[in-house]
């Protein structure tokens, strides 16, 4: 069988995911028998290209490399339900920027291809913090999959690991590093980098979120804590519910003072539970020197989770970047076909 890909948001994540797939196709075919075409590409800034026989990936990238637009293709109009019709696709990767108030434009894309059928995968928040159970039963009601594993750790396998490598045991309590971006600018700072300087480096290496008040008032962080509540515990817990403080206080001194009396500031979010409440929240902790969480450094992040069965588990890896979330899209497209 071979899968027709539709793309929706075609920025840093969505032209690395096209990348991998256009070097990665004869290993994907070989190692998972994963055969597919691109039929559908379509971005805000760059425009929409359609074509059911499959796409030209190379020519495509090429075009994304030197004018930042499709303007080589034939431009397609309509709605996303009809180009979605019109490409034939069967899996779409959704990949638009975060909105938290209303999960759109994602929300919209994931509706239209659930409802027919098709399976979706997002790295996009939005949709899964505002309507995480709606996509859910869409999903089994049209026969379809549902999957994100990007919006937490991006390609570090922490939600795979949390929904089927524990299966039995229970989670008492989750916490970490969970936002790339301020990891990245605390520990630019501690390298005597300014606030400023390292926020630019993080937007441009594809970090931080279109806003990045999203990242450093912790809202991020918030919103994967309350994703995490809900797909760990079943439990809503509104981001406004989160108790939050962020990193824009933290200034090159209270950095410097502490490490000076051998700690390092991080940005820790967490999950604890007690007598059937979650207790949720995000900020900034002086984590003493030789604490396996004061060694992460850049955008990497870890989160321990404490079981009964396992006692604690802990998983490192990338939590932001271009490539390391088009692999969290394309470990799911794998997944799905
Ligand atoms: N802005 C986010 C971060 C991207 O820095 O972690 C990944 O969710």
């Amino acid at each position: 069988m071979i899968h027709k890909i539709a793309l929706a948001g075609c920025g840093n994540v969505g032209t690395a995911l096209l990348e991998i797939l256009h070097e990665k196709k004869e290993e994907l075919a070989a190692k998972y028998n994963f055969n597919y075409k691109v039929t559908f590409v379509t971005d805000l800034m760059k425009g929409t290209v359609v074509d059911p026989e499959g796409i030209d990936l190379g020519k495509l990238l090429e075009n994304i490399r030197a004018d930042r637009s499709f303007a080589r293709f034939p431009q397609s109009e309509g709605t996303f339900h009809n180009l979605l019709e019109k490409s034939k696709a069967t899996m779409l990767a959704e990949a638009t920027p975060t909105n938290l108030k209303t999960g759109e434009p994602g929300l919209t894309h994931i509706r239209a291809a659930l409802s027919r059928g098709i399976s979706a995968t997002t790295t996009n928040k939005g949709p899964v913090a505002i309507a995480y159970d709606e996509l859910q039963k869409l999903a089994k009601d049209c026969g379809a999959k549902f999957r994100y594993e990007g919006v937490v750790m991006s390609g570090t396998p922490l939600l795979q690991m949390l929904e089927n490598g524990l299966a039995g045991a229970n989670v008492i309590k989750i916490e970490g590093i969970l936002n790339g971006t301020t990891n990245f600018i605390l520990t630019k700072m501690d390298e005597g980098m300014t606030y400023a300087a390292a926020l630019e480096e993080a937007t441009n290496l594809g970090y931080a979120e279109a806003d990045p008040s999203g990242d450093v008032e912790g809202w991020d962080a918030a919103v994967k804590v309350s994703i995490l509540a809900k797909i760990l515990f079943g439990k809503e817990v509104p981001v406004s519910d989160i108790h939050r403080i962020g990193i824009t206080d933290i200034t090159p001194d209270k950095i410097a003072e502490a490490k000076e009396a051998g700690y390092r500031v991080k940005l820790i979010a967490g999950i604890k539970t007690t007598n059937n409440n979650l207790e949720c929240y995000v900020m900034p902790k002086e984590i003493p020197l030789d604490a396996p969480l004061a060694s992460i450094g850049g955008a990497t992040n870890a989160v321990t989770v404490t079981t009964d069965n396992l006692g604690d588990v802990t998983l490192i890896g990338p939590g932001a970047g271009r490539k390391e979330t088009g692999q969290a899209l394309l470990t799911d497209l794998v997944a799905m076909a």
